[in-house]
């Protein structure tokens, strides 16, 4: 009754940003990520008649007591599938240099996700886990299959899942997260996704995401690099221009960052093909073929407003593994 997993954070290319269910995490719209080799969650999970009560224990982290509910949450809604009534104790850890920004609830409810159900022996396809992790924490479901992975909007819980469209080896692409600010965490989303419908912008996003999705997913099966990253700036933009404009405004970019865009478009300019992305937070992370990586951080070594970097390439989804935390 006690199984470890290990799970990769992910950044989207086509954003998801705001829900049509907010219990069940059903998204407005459907979107495509790459999982990162530098940024993970592993999660240990035992049940056990010894236990007395449900414990949570974050390694090299303090957590809150809302973080600690929503955790032991998920677990109950595990143990209701396998139909165990058994205390759990969950270790997890968090392989992320601090202050990058990454947010840790993709990776953690994912690894979670994974290790409660191999703990329990739940007889779940990796669907079915898809389906559990996006009830846990919306992105996290794309953390789950391998490499590159499309999470379908769908209409109901049943169908929105999250399934792989490439394996992390079919495209040698970084995300080279460029930090500006390491002192500013990823500001939670939650309250974000609730209130795009305030942005004036919000119906033309709607109107232009799916089409956006197809799109990249043309240029992702011809490795059409100009094009996909064309595309991937372009649905970035799109959702911070909603987020922007929503009441009251999301405004997740500083100087630095405006200052880094420019850089990135000017290098493109002169003939790197380079694009960037950004999520909730400052921190911008630049997308570009393996073969230029090394040019790339070069020059963001070189800019004033970028205080380190962090290479990430494209890595497999969630797996069991045989070291336990405790
Ligand atoms: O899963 P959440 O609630 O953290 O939402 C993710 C929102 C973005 O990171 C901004 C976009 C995305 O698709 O990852």
């Amino acid at each position: 009754m006690k199984a470890t997993a290990t799970a990769p954070a992910n950044i989207a290319f086509i954003k998801y940003w705001g829900k049509t269910d907010s219990e069940l995490r059903l998204p407005a719209n459907s979107s495509f990520s790459m999982n990162l080799s530098e940024a993970r969650t592993t999660t240990t999970v035992e049940f056990s008649s010894n236990y007395t009560k449900d414990v949570v224990q974050f390694i090299g982290e303090k957590s809150t007591p809302a973080e600690h509910d929503r955790i032991i949450a998920h677990i109950d809604r595990l143990r209701s599938i396998a139909g165990n009534r058994e205390q759990a104790r969950i270790v997890t850890q968090n392989s992320f240099p601090k202050g990058t920004g990454i947010a840790s609830s993709a990776s953690g409810f994912a690894a979670l996700t994974l290790a409660a159900a191999l703990a329990l022996d739940a007889p779940l396809t990796q669907n079915d886990l898809t389906m559990l992790a996006r009830i846990g924490s919306g992105s996290a479901c794309r953390s789950i299959p391998d490499g590159f992975v499309v999470w379908e909007k769908g209409t109901s819980s049943a169908t929105s899942t999250a399934r792989s469209v490439g394996s992390a080896e079919y495209w040698d692409l970084r995300d080279i997260l460029a930090v500006v600010d390491p002192t500013m965490k990823k500001v939670p989303t939650t309250e974000g996704h609730e209130t795009v419908a305030t942005s004036p912008h919000w119906n033309d996003r709607l109107a232009s995401v799916e089409g956006r999705l197809r799109a990249i997913l043309s240029a992702f099966k011809d490795k059409n690099f100009d094009l996909f990253g064309r595309i991937l700036e372009e649905d970035c933009l799109d959702m911070h221009k909603v987020m922007q404009s929503q009441v009251p405004p999301l405004v997740y970019w500083t100087e630095e960052t405006r200052a880094l865009m420019r850089s990135i478009i000017g290098w493109r300019a002169s003939g790197l093909p380079v694009y960037f992305t950004i999520d909730a937070g400052p921190n911008v992370h630049v997308i570009c073929e393996g073969k230029n990586e090394k040019t790339v951080v070069n020059r963001l070594d070189g800019l004033a407003c970028v205080q380190f970097v962090l290479v990430n390439r494209p890595s497999q989804g969630a797996h069991g593994i045989d070291t336990h935390l405790f």
